[in-house]
């Protein structure tokens, strides 16, 4: 499979070096890809959730997973992360063999952004407070720098007035909002995104996905699990169908229109 690469504007995410990204990393990042499955196998007990998924994110590219609940997408996610540990196959990420035994957490969560459906925010730190937690935690940054960065991309998402707001006095969009900007100060090289807005209203989570149409456009690498068709086939690059553990189809946007497999047909007639 041939990742589609769009045009990339010049805005770097290269903000994190990379003690241990020798080589390796730019052979990888050189021949595009960012994240990278091939034949991925998972099981919970006797329940097999990945049955063979080998899919790549180029960088630069938006990828949107669709599929019926149970398909696996979110435990995709969750092992391109390493939250969860596949059985076989292999997950490459910058150039960080995410499935062998001694990889480096703490590097690959570096490149690594994942956002949730639920928020996790610490509800006794305002917005800010929670942006700056982790940089200055895990990334050691002085107080002042990390006030720096939470100030800057809540200007991104749109929410730098409400830097000393405390987290129950967001809607849930904002709330969500805080929450991708927490995760982008990092300066990920990829973000994930798991169903983010699955408990807004359509209201809020138009501005969630314009967020993300937003971060799409500036050239961040990005892999969403999404009920959001119109959203997915308007601004992803590719879309990656599941069905039971396994890639059933995958291609531009224009796939929701003309599906070759019946069973991606009878997903999208149940679910619109
Ligand atoms: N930690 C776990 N332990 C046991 N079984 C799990 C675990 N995580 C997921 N599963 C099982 O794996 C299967 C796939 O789950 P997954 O969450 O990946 O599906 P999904 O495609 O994200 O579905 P949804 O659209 O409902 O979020 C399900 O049968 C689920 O019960
Ligand atoms: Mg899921």
């Amino acid at each position: 499979m041939s990742p589609i690469v769009k045009p990339m504007p010049g805005r770097s995410q290269e903000g994190l070096a990379s003690p241990s990204g020798g080589g390796e990393a730019h052979e990888v990042a050189s021949r595009g890809a960012i994240v990278k499955l091939d034949h991925v196998y998972k099981s919970f007990g006797a329940n097999q959730v990945l049955k063979g998924v080998s899919f790549e994110v180029a960088k630069g590219e938006m990828i949107a997973i669709i599929g019926a609940s149970g398909s696996g997408k979110s435990t995709a996610l969750r092992c391109i992360d390493r939250l969860e540990v596949i059985d076989k196959g292999t997950i490459e990420v910058c150039g960080i063999r995410v499935d062998s035994p001694g990889v480096d957490l703490k590097q690959l969560r570096l490149e690594v952004g994942i956002v949730f459906q639920s928020y996790n925010l610490f509800p006794h730190l305002t917005v800010q407070e929670n942006i700056m937690l982790a940089l200055r935690h895990v990334k050691k940054q002085s107080r002042g720098e990390a006030a720096d960065v939470a100030i800057r991309v809540l200007d991104q998402v749109g929410l730098k007035a409400k830097a000393d707001a405390y987290p129950e006095q967001l809607s849930g969009g904002q709330q969500q909002r805080v929450a991708i900007a927490r995760s982008l100060a990092m300066s990920p090289k990829v973000m994930l995104f798991d169903e983010v807005t699955s408990a807004l209203d359509p209201q809020l989570t138009g501005e969630v996905l314009r967020v993300m149409e937003d971060l799409a456009a500036g050239g961040m690498t990005m892999l969403l699990v999404t009920h959001e068709m119109a959203f997915a086939k308007r601004v992803a690059d590719r879309i990656i169908y599941m069905h039971q553990g396994t890639v059933w189809e995958t291609g531009p946007g224009e796939m929701l229109d003309a599906p070759k497999t019946q069973e991606l047909r009878a997903f999208l007639n149940n679910g619109l």
